[in-house]
């Protein structure tokens, strides 16, 4: 059988046969055949928008690989940073490697006096911390001015290095603001996530438990990357137009910031006390399956039909983060969800399965967190998603700026009516 496609303009009779690759063929094709035809394709469902050698995802067989490293083993066995190291760079790093990057990345997490002064003070006392992050991104853009030197790799590489090592500094300084707490300064003594966690919740003595440092780094590992998914493609689409680094990373992030994207986990668990008892499972899932209520939060993925590999890791983190907290009392609700609607035609049919976000705003409670916060923890990790896709956008010769087309309904030429006669 060829690895071809044949396709032919039933208006002019013209045919063209073009190569399939990966499970891809060139859009070209089309405009070969007639320049000014189009592909309607809304929410980009069926298109390839580019090449990228960074994450597999195998939506039917539950695959995550990040540069061909499946996510279980990268959970078991490695730190957020040298995940980021991956990511960035293709390869693991080897001990000195990874040492250099760890200290970088730790010498890096201070952010001048003026972003906090200056800035953050001025949000509104109840301002939500997500909408912080996503206008202090794009604001600390504008203390370094070599940032718009995006074709310099030194420079591309110092930015990524900033972001990736503030991100955690940012999100903790959005949360202590919206609390009333004074800012903790970071701590280049601690482990990435250790910092974070100090940063969050210091007040007097403060000792980091190992179990919930270590599931801070597995949950960051986990949301590292995924692909082509809403927030990455505004990075990309953003960073195509040359934006400096941060102001793409801060559209990336307002794209996260929705409900049924980086917003699902803050719903779920607000789905979850809503439901408010075991008992009153079988009625919500009714409602779910009758189109009137909302959608079963933290089920269905666009990508996964069969399961969600995170799901599954995540699930362990939680019991690990429940012996050290004590159980979440929502989660009680969320297995009896769980179980109910694995076993219901509507939702096996449908191919729904718990998605990443089903446990991970228990285990952000049980730590913590409110929930308020739980898609800025979802931008610290993703921001190295977000600048691997970016750099490697950057050095795509195939790519331009991004201009979509459109399949325009509106009406046809018509004259202005001047006001008295309309
Ligand atoms: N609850 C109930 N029904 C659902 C759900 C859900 N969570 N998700 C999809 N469906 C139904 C739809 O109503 C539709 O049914 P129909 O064919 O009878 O009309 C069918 O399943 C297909 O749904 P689509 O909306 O076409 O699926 P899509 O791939 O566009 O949506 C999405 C994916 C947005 C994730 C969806 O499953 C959803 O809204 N889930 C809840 C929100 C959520 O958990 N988001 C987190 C995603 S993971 C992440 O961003 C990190």
């Amino acid at each position: 059988m060829p690895d071809t496609i044949t396709i032919t303009d039933d208006r002019t009779g013209k045919t063209i046969t073009v190569p399939i690759e990966g499970g891809v063929f060139p859009a070209a094709a089309v405009r070969e055949l007639d320049p000014s035809l189009f592909i309607y394709d809304p929410a980009y469902m069926q298109t390839a928008a580019c090449k990228s050698a960074i994450t597999y995802l195998d939506g039917d067989a539950g695959i995550l690989r990040y540069r061909g490293y499946p996510i279980e083993q990268l959970a078991e066995k490695s730190t957020y940073l040298e995940v980021a190291y991956l990511l960035l760079n293709g390869e693991l790093p080897n001990p000195a490697q990874l040492a250099k990057w760890n200290d970088d990345v730790i010498h890096h997490t201070f952010i001048h006096e003026n972003m906090r002064k200056r800035f953050v003070d001025g949000f509104h006392y109840d301002a939500h911390p997500m909408g912080m992050l996503v206008s202090s991104m794009a604001a600390l853009g504008t203390f370094y001015n070599d940032a718009k030197e995006i074709h310099d790799k030194d420079s591309r590489d110092k930015q990524i290095l900033r972001l990736i090592a503030k991100m955690p500094t940012l999100a903790a300084m959005c949360y202590r603001f919206s609390v009333g707490l004074p800012f903790v300064y970071p701590n280049n003594s601690l482990s990435f996530p250790g910092n974070f966690l100090n940063m969050m919740w210091r007040i007097g003595d403060y000792e980091i438990d190992p179990r919930l440092e270590r599931a801070m780094d597995v949950l960051f590992i986990l949301h590292a990357d995924h692909e082509q998914n809403c927030g990455t493609t505004a990075m990309r689409v953003v960073g195509s137009s040359q934006a400096d680094p941060y102001s793409s990373a801060a559209a990336a992030a307002s794209a996260l910031y929705g409900p049924l994207h980086g917003g699902a986990n803050e719903a779920v668990v607000r789905m979850l006390a809503d439901i408010g008892h075991i008992d009153n499972v079988p009625a919500f899932i009714d409602e779910v399956k009758s189109g009137k209520g909302s959608r079963l939060m933290g089920f269905g993925h666009r990508v996964y039909k069969n399961f969600d590999p995170r799901a599954t890791i995540i699930k362990k983190t939680a019991y690990d983060v429940f012996e050290v907290t004590g159980k979440n009392p929502l989660l009680d609700i969320a297995l009896k969800l769980e179980e109910t609607a694995l076993n219901d035609p509507y939702f096996v049919d449908r191919k729904l399965y718990p998605n990443v976000d089903f446990y991970s705003g228990l285990i952000y409670q049980a730590l913590g967190f409110p929930v308020a916060m739980f898609t800025v923890l979802f931008a610290i990790p993703r921001t190295v998603g977000w600048l691997s896709h970016w750099q490697e956008l950057l050095g795509d010769k195939e790519q331009k700026i991004s201009r979509p087309r459109q399949w325009y309904t509106g009406e046809a030429a018509r004259d202005y009516v001047p006001m008295p006669q309309r």
